[in-house]
């Protein structure tokens, strides 16, 4: 049997391929340079720094962050978000959170919860998986310390009008931090946190910053890290005759050393979108969501979720075909026609809940990348017409 053709679309989960240059930059550290940044003089360790600082210096930009400092390269999206959340929160605090929230948010409050007496109060969303203001608005507390929300779905990939609840949050909890989880739109839109107006921002590095896995960051407002604990400690190349953790960012969240060729990775990833521009892969990603949209639009017994429009909305697109289990359709895509795609619960129950797929199984999830093609979304298309008529 002649060997199918790979159609990657899991890029929500982690993006594949990456840039060439990704791959040259973790080869050119691991094989040449090798050293660990940060701690030493000779020319090559200052090399090294200088990956370090420039990957740094390139998400900073990306992201309009106000000064690279504040960004803090932690091991994944979810190490950036339990940074965030368990380092704000202390016993008896109240956090909001939505049911767009991924488990990387929902959990660690959780946790804080059961351990910690923490309060939280989970803000519902509607059937397109917009959160509801009213109920967003009502959950704040005068007091509430951190809120946390979803920019997009990795379920539904609904937008979430980020200034919109920023506003309402300055108005009604003065005091409380806003976090917000960009896993699945850095990279994937032109974005800016200055804009957005908020004190923390996450993202993995692996997915629309197509760096390699095991990189991630947290954005940290200029003067909020006064409010953040850091939850490991440990040298840092900088105060070495201190025993106790520096207070300069961003040494005090970044103890131990680094993924350092996965940050070189990173600075190249970051650097190809740069060059592409955001703008640009938005508008790419624009069109495949069209096209998968009215691909998949009218195959008899296949239901979408998530809003019509694809402006409001990135590159994932849930959805069932009847009488398939989403496992079992995941894996016939892949054994027939190659087609790699996510199924089940994609670690949002809530969201899950709110859509009522979550006592079917969930959905299968197909996740666009910027080396995808309209062939490819067409193709997909075509493969889940064919799988409607001959289960
Ligand atoms: C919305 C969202 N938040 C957080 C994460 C966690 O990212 P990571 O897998 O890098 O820990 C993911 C990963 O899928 C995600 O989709």
């Amino acid at each position: 049997m002649a060997e199918l053709k790979r159609v990657y679309l899991d890029n929500a989960a982690t993006s594949w391929p990456k840039p060439e240059s990704v791959y040259r930059a973790v080869d050119e550290y691991q094989r040449h340079l090798g050293c660990s940044p940060g701690r030493s003089v000779y020319r090559d360790a200052s090399r090294a720094d200088q990956t370090v600082a420039d990957a740094r210096h390139r998400v900073a930009r990306l992201w309009d962050a106000e000064d690279p400092q504040h960004l803090i390269f932690t091991f994944n999206g979810s190490d950036a978000l339990n940074l965030a959340i368990r380092g704000a929160l202390r016993p008896g605090d109240h956090a909001v959170t939505t049911a767009a929230d991924h488990n990387s948010v929902l959990r660690p409050l959780r946790f804080l919860e059961d351990a910690q007496g923490v309060r939280v109060t989970r803000v519902p969303c509607d059937a397109a998986g917009h959160v509801r203001i009213d109920a967003f608005a009502q959950a704040l507390l005068p007091k509430t310390r951190l809120v946390a929300v979803n920019h997009a779905s990795n379920v539904t990939g609904t937008l979430q009008d980020v200034p919109r609840l920023v506003e309402i949050v300055r108005r009604q909890a003065p005091d409380a931090l806003f976090l917000v989880d960009a896993a699945q739109s850095l990279g994937h839109l032109p974005l800016s946190v200055r804009e957005w107006g908020v004190d923390l921002a996450a993202a993995p590095g692996h997915k629309g910053l197509l760096g390699p896995m095991g990189t991630g960051v947290l954005y940290i407002r200029p003067g909020v890290e006064e409010r953040i604990a850091p939850l490991r400690l440990g040298g840092t190349g900088s105060q070495s005759d201190e025993d106790r953790q520096p207070a300069i960012l961003p040494d005090k969240y970044e103890p131990g050393n680094h993924n350092a060729s996965g940050l070189a990775g990173l600075a190249a990833g970051t650097a190809w979108l740069e060059e592409r521009t955001p703008a640009a892969l938005r508008s790419h990603e624009l069109t495949l969501i069209a096209a998968l949209l009215e691909g998949l639009r009218g195959i008899p017994g296949l239901t979408l979720y998530g809003p019509d429009d694809p402006l409001e909305r990135v590159g994932v697109v849930s959805f069932r075909l009847e009488s398939f289990d989403p496992h079992e359709l995941a894996g016939l895509l892949d054994l027939r026609f190659g087609i790699q795609v996510r199924s089940g619960i994609h670690c949002a129950p809530r969201m899950h809940a709110a859509i009522g797929t979550l006592e079917l199984g969930g959905t299968v999830r197909i996740s666009t990348g910027p080396f995808n093609t309209l062939e490819d979304v067409e193709y997909v298309a075509a493969a889940l017409r064919e799988l409607s008529r001959a289960p």
